[in-house]
C-alpha cells in the first residue's frame, strides 16, 4: 500500500519504542541502541518486561471481546509494534474469519516487517502514518479502501499514547479519530502509568527516553480516564491491564505490584 523506503530510514542512532517494546518481548528485530535503552529501563523497574506482556495480553482478550462478543469486523489498529505473537488480525481471525485490520504506525521498521506478515492477504492493510495527525490517518487512501465507516470500527490505541505530550493533544486526537466513527464503535486503550510508583520515578524513566525518537509521558489515572470521556465503558473499566477480564484467575496484589500500565475498552453509544 506504501511505496519502499531507504534502509537509511532507520534510524539505528537513537532508540525506537517499536523496537525497545521489541527487545522487552524477547524478539529481535532491535538494534544496540535499543538494547541498550531497555536495559537501563530493567535496571531501574525491572518489572516492565511483565508490563509489556501484561499489555500484549490484554490486546488479545481485547481483540477476542471486540470480535467475539461485540461483533466487530473491523479494526483501526494504530500503534501496531513489530509484529510480535498473537496480532490482532491473527486473534481476530480465529473468531471472525472476515474481519479486516488496517495497521498503522510512524516506524518504518514496523512498516517493512508489517508489510512482509502480510503480503497476501485482502483482509488486512498497512499505512505508514502518524498519530499526531489524525486527519492524515483518516484521509489515507489505503485506509478508506478497507474500512467502511457506516459500519462500527475498533479503533485500538495500545500502549501508544504515552508516546504523545499534552502539547499535542493527545485527547484532541482521540477525538477526532472516534468522530469519524460510527455509534456501536468501540476504543480500546491501554496506557503507561506511574500510579503504582513512588513519587519520582516517572522522571527517571522519561529521562531514559529523552534521546529515543518519541517522549514517555506515563499520565495519572484521572488523565488515562479522560481519554473515554462520551464512551461507556465496558465492565470493569478502566483497570490495570491484567485485571481486565482476566482468562484465568484474578491475578494476585503481588502480580499487580509496579504493573503500571491502564488497560480499557469504550463503546460509543447514540449521541456522542
Ligand atoms: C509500545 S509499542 C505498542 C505495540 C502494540 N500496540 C501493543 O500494544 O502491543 C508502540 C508503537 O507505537 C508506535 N508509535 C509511537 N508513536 C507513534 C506515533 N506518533 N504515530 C504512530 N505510531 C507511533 C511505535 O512505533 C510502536 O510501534
Amino acid at each position: 500500500m506504501e511505496p519502499g523506503f531507504a534502509a537509511s530510514e532507520i534510524d539505528t542512532s537513537r532508540p525506537h519504542p517499536a523496537r525497545m517494546y521489541d527487545a522487552y518481548l524477547g524478539g529481535r528485530d532491535n538494534y544496540p541502541v535499543d538494547r541498550e535503552a531497555v536495559r537501563e529501563i530493567l535496571r531501574l523497574y525491572p518489572e516492565t518486561r511483565q508490563v509489556a506482556l501484561a499489555n500484549r495480553a490484554f490486546l488479545q482478550r481485547a481483540v477476542r471481546f471486540l470480535a467475539a462478543e461485540a461483533g466487530i469486523g473491523q479494526f483501526l489498529d494504530i500503534g501496531t509494534g513489530i509484529p510480535s505473537a498473537g496480532n490482532v488480525h491473527e486473534v481476530a481471525g480465529q473468531v471472525a474469519p472476515d474481519a479486516r485490520v488496517v495497521y498503522v504506525d510512524n516506524d518504518p521498521i514496523v512498516h517493512v516487517h508489517a508489510s512482509a506478515l502480510l503480503t497476501g492477504t485482502d483482509a488486512t492493510g498497512i499505512v505508514l502514518a502518524d498519530l499526531r495527525d489524525p486527519g492524515a490517518i483518516l484521509a489515507h487512501p489505503g485506509l478508506r479502501a478497507m474500512i467502511d465507516f457506516s459500519r462500527p470500527v475498533a479503533l485500538l490505541l495500545l500502549a501508544i499514547l504515552h508516546f504523545v505530550t499534552e502539547e499535542e493533544d493527545p485527547a484532541g486526537i482521540v477525538a477526532t479519530l472516534l468522530d469519524a466513527l460510527p455509534d456501536g464503535s468501540y476504543l480500546a486503550l491501554s496506557h503507561a502509568t506511574a500510579d503504582f510508583h513512588p513519587p519520582g520515578a516517572a522522571a527517571q524513566a522519561t529521562a531514559v527516553y529523552k534521546n529515543a525518537t518519541a517522549p514517555f509521558v506515563p499520565r495519572p489515572f484521572k488523565q488515562v480516564a479522560a481519554f473515554f470521556d462520551g464512551l461507556e465503558l465496558v465492565e470493569p473499566g478502566l483497570v490495570q491491564a491484567p485485571l481486565w477480564r482476566p482468562d484465568g484467575k484474578r491475578p494476585r496484589p503481588r502480580d499487580l505490584e509496579k504493573i503500571g500500565i491502564y488497560a480499557g475498552l469504550g463503546r460509543k453509544a447514540l449521541g456522542r
